[in-house]
């Protein structure tokens, strides 16, 4: 059983007794040892001290509801419920499936860890608890998902906004919306569409940004990658940068309904750290060499290939190594 109060207790990364946690909790130390031993299936590292008890080396910076609200930049008064989840497959799936009984629309997940994380182009997304940012939340937009073109460009600047509210270098965009520094993956964002294809429909934003995470929890990650941390980030951030990349997101999404994908052109190109490279782009069984220039005004990838100009909707980016 995943027991979240004993996490609580343990994040302070002092050690605490069997005996303390057991009477602390009315439970016997064998079932203080059986719920310890399922954190550490879980992938929390709490360490057993024969005469001392169990710790957390270095404590856990746990995500905090009251603490997230108090910190979001004013203005941005939350249309829904914040919830923070302990551990939960996806919270894009929980915040999907709430649309699906046609409730939830404004609502903000947040989770320590998702067991069956969602990356784009059906891939895993690791997310190993209280290391990173996993949140995902609702909002209708009308016009039918034509008016979604672009959304996650638009989102992709929130994130690289709030990266330069920490005050931290170097974070830019590769397309259509990778949060990258340098050549190593920061972020991502995933948008899931459910309702009609004209008319009003839900979105759920999913935003995954690698706050501070070990070289153990990310035994996964099939792509070059780094985190926040690794930028200059102290520890002990994690509610800072989640509220202030709610509060970023929130107001994108305000203004993206208003004016759509234009109102953040100027800045997605300001960001775009793959402009004037030598890029190969996927597009099913058929691999597009090229130099890129950008996006056009729809959000699109530009690229110069031997053939002329292509633009591209949709398709995987890599850059090629010899321009
Ligand atoms: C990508 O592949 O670049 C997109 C990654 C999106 C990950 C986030 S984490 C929160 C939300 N829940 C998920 O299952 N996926 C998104």
């Amino acid at each position: 059983m995943f027991d979240m109060m004993l996490v609580r207790t343990l994040a302070d990364g002092a050690f605490h007794s069997g005996e303390a946690l057991g009477e602390r909790y009315a439970l016997s130390r064998a079932a203080v040892w059986n719920r310890v031993r399922a954190l550490q299936q879980a992938g929390i590292p709490v360490h057993a001290v024969r005469g001392k008890g169990y710790r957390i080396p270095g404590g856990l910076d746990l995500l905090d509801a009251a603490v997230i609200q108090a910190l979001l930049p004013p203005g941005h008064g939350l249309p829904g419920e914040l919830q923070i989840l302990a551990v939960t497959d996806s919270t894009n799936e929980r915040a999907m499936e709430a649309l699906r009984r046609g409730s939830g629309i404004g609502n903000v997940v947040f989770a320590e860890q998702q067991t069956a994380g969602r990356g784009r182009r059906g891939r895993a997304w690791v997310s190993p608890f209280a290391a990173n940012i996993y949140m995902s939340l609702s909002r209708e937009f009308s016009g039918g998902l034509a008016a979604l073109d672009g959304l996650s460009l638009a989102v992709g600047v929130a994130v690289c906004d709030a990266i330069a509210d920490l005050r931290l270098p170097g974070a830019g965009l590769k397309w259509p919306n990778d949060i990258v520094a340098g050549a190593q993956k920061l972020g991502g964002v995933l948008i899931e569409v459910s309702g009609e294809v004209s008319g009003t429909c839900g979105a759920v934003i999913g935003i995954g940004l690698n706050v501070d995470m070990s070289r153990e929890q990310t035994a996964g990650i099939d792509q070059p990658w780094t985190d926040l941390r690794a930028l200059g980030l102290p520890g002990g951030q994690r509610n800072r940068v989640a509220a202030l990349l709610l509060g970023r997101v929130l107001s994108a999404l305000d203004v993206f309904a208003q004016h759509g994908l234009g109102a953040f052109l100027e800045r997605w190109r300001s960001l775009d750290a793959i402009r004037g490279m030598s890029v190969e782009v996927l597009l099913g069984a058929d691999r597009i060499t090229g130099i890129s220039e950008g996006v056009d005004e729809g959000g699109r990838l530009v690229v110069m290939t031997d053939s002329g100009r292509q633009v591209f909707h949709g398709g995987e980016v890599s850059l090629r190594r010899s321009a």
